[in-house]
C-alpha cells in the first residue's frame, strides 16, 4: 500500500529548510513583498514582513535573539510569532506570515497574514 501524496502546502517555496541556519534569517521576495525568513533560537522558522516598521530598513539583516529579531538601525526587536515590537522606537508590528515546511521546501504564503497587519 503507498501513502496519500501530500498536499501541496499553500503559497511559494522559498528556500530550502537548511538556507537558513538557527539565530539567523535570509530575505527572500515574493512578487513584489519582502519577506525575511528566520530560524529562532529553538530552530523554529517564521516568515514576516523584510521591512521594519519605523524605517525602511531590512529586519533580516537583524540579530535573532529567543524568538525575536532585533532591527540593527535603532534597536527594535519584533516578536517572531506576533511581528509586535517589543521596545521602541519602532511601535507599530510587521506581517507574520503563514510557513509551511514540507519536506526541505519552506513554503510562505504572502496572502495569508496571520496577525492581520497590511502591507508596509
Ligand atoms: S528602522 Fe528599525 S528601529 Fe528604526
Amino acid at each position: 500500500m503507498s501513502a496519500a501524496p501530500q498536499a501541496t502546502p499553500a503559497g511559494e517555496v522559498v528556500c530550502q529548510s537548511s538556507d537558513v541556519s538557527v539565530k539567523s534569517a535570509i530575505r527572500v521576495e515574493i512578487g513584489d513583498v519582502p519577506v525575511a525568513v528566520v530560524r529562532d533560537s529553538e530552530g523554529d522558522l517564521h516568515a514576516i514582513a523584510d521591512i521594519c516598521s519605523h524605517a525602511e530598513i531590512s529586519l533580516s539583516e537583524g540579530d535573532v535573539e529567543g524568538c525575536t529579531i532585533e532591527c540593527w538601525a535603532h534597536g527594535s526587536s519584533f516578536d517572531l510569532r506576533s511581528g509586535e515590537p517589543l521596545t521602541l522606537p519602532a511601535y507599530e508590528p510587521v506581517a507574520v506570515y503563514a510557513l509551511t515546511v514540507q519536506g526541505e521546501d519552506v513554503f510562505v504564503d504572502v496572502t495569508n497574514i496571520l496577525n492581520g497587519v497590511g502591507a508596509p
